[in-house]
């Protein structure tokens, strides 16, 4: 048989194919291992020089134009074979529906969306950042350089790999790359809240390796420490919806702000429980320590790339898992990620109850 005449009886053959058995059958017929047009290739061997000039671009071609025939007849096979199915398919949309809703809406989505909601209503956004971080955000930019002992401290889940850029990779283990990161893109001024989740290699009855926080930042001119006190005191009232929730603000230490400030919140007894309200130094009533916070350390603003002659801010970091702890009443964090539907069916909220600030941000109604 000619190649002329093998390419014409291929194509007519393949064109004809009618389902994606008979078309494997037929490449396997042509290209396989011992098939035809394979055949003519390996004839390309034995020619002499000027027999290959001649020959050699009819064979490739002829393989050429087998191969796009299949392609192209499989893929009209295929389009065929979606159209039947299309066309065959139905969906029964008349099934009734569950006599009770099922599911629940997790207790730290439930606390997410109350954070949004409360601060909304101060003027803040909602930002976000990834989960896969590098040490440049994570630490660098917030002040730890390398030999940082708060390096250490955050039990940090490393990825064998370093981005383009050399940088090492990590799980974040804090919410607060999210402020530079947000610092980089949008400038300034700034009002966020950033939730989301965190990890560290640390594990008991208040820790798991996964958690989740909320990073509050806030950049603009002439901002100091009253602006910071009222915004967590209206965050705390808010939330917990008591008007005599006390802070108390303690000196202390974080990397990227100066000065730092622990804040706690006095809690007093309410039959064998500590609730959130009330004077901590009063009789019977105690203080528990909440979160962290600070001005922004200016070194932290000149690596997100501001001025910090130009602009102030103060931030702070606070666990959503703790803050849904002490409000809904649960005791162990780990029964948060159990996955328990009795877990869930308790603790957890309907679809429909929506926080919104007039009805009061937590109410079931
Ligand atoms: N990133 C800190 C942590 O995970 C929490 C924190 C403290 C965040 C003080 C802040 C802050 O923004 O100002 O422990």
């Amino acid at each position: 048989m000619t190649i002329e005449s093998l390419g014409s009886e291929a194509l007519e053959r393949i064109t004809a194919a009618g389902d994606a058995a008979a078309l494997e059958a037929l490449r396997v017929e042509y290209l396989g291992k011992q098939g035809s047009v394979s055949g003519l290739l390996k004839t390309l061997g034995k020619m002499s020089p000027e027999e290959r000039q001649t020959e050699g671009p009819k064979i490739h071609a002829l393989r050429q134009s087998v191969t796009d025939a299949l392609a192209s007849r499989k893929e009209a096979i295929d389009a065929a074979a979606l159209e039947q199915q299309l066309a065959s398919e139905t969906f029964d949309l008349t099934l009734p529906a569950p006599e009770r809703p099922r599911g629940s809406v997790h207790p730290v989505s439930q606390v997410m969306d109350e954070l949004a909601e409360i601060f909304a209503d101060l003027g803040f956004a909602v930002a976000t950042g990834p989960e896969v971080e590098d040490d440049w955000h994570n630490f660098t930019a917030l002040n730890m350089p390398e030999s940082h002992p708060a390096r250490a401290m955050h039990d940090t889940f490393y990825f064998p790999d370093r981005d383009e850029e050399g940088r090492r990779m990590l799980l974040r283990t804090h919410t607060s790359p999210v402020q530079i990161r947000t610092m980089v893109a949008e400038g300034a001024p700034l009002r966020i809240i950033a939730p989301g989740r965190v990890y560290r290699s640390d594990s008991d009855a208040t820790h798991t390796p996964m958690f989740h926080q909320v990073e509050g930042l806030v950049i603009d001119k002439g901002i100091h420490l009253g602006h910071l006190k009222w915004t967590l005191e209206t965050f705390l009232k808010a939330f917990f919806e008591r008007d005599d929730i006390v802070l108390r603000l303690r000196p202390s230490y974080f990397p990227f702000t100066e000065p730092s400030v622990e804040v706690d919140v006095g809690w007093e007894n309410v039959g064998g429980r500590r609730v959130l309200g009330g004077d901590g130094d009063a009789p019977g009533h105690g203080w528990m320590e909440l979160l962290g916070s600070g001005m922004v350390n200016r070194r932290v603003i000149e690596f997100a790339g501001l001025d910090p002659d130009e602009w102030q801010g103060f931030a702070f970091g606070v666990g959503v898992d703790r803050l849904a702890m002490l409000k809904y009443g649960m005791d162990d964090l780990r029964a948060f990620f159990d996955g328990d539907i009795r877990w869930l069916q308790h603790y957890g909220f309907s679809a429909f109850d929506q926080p919104t600030l007039s009805a009061g941000v937590g109410a079931r109604p």
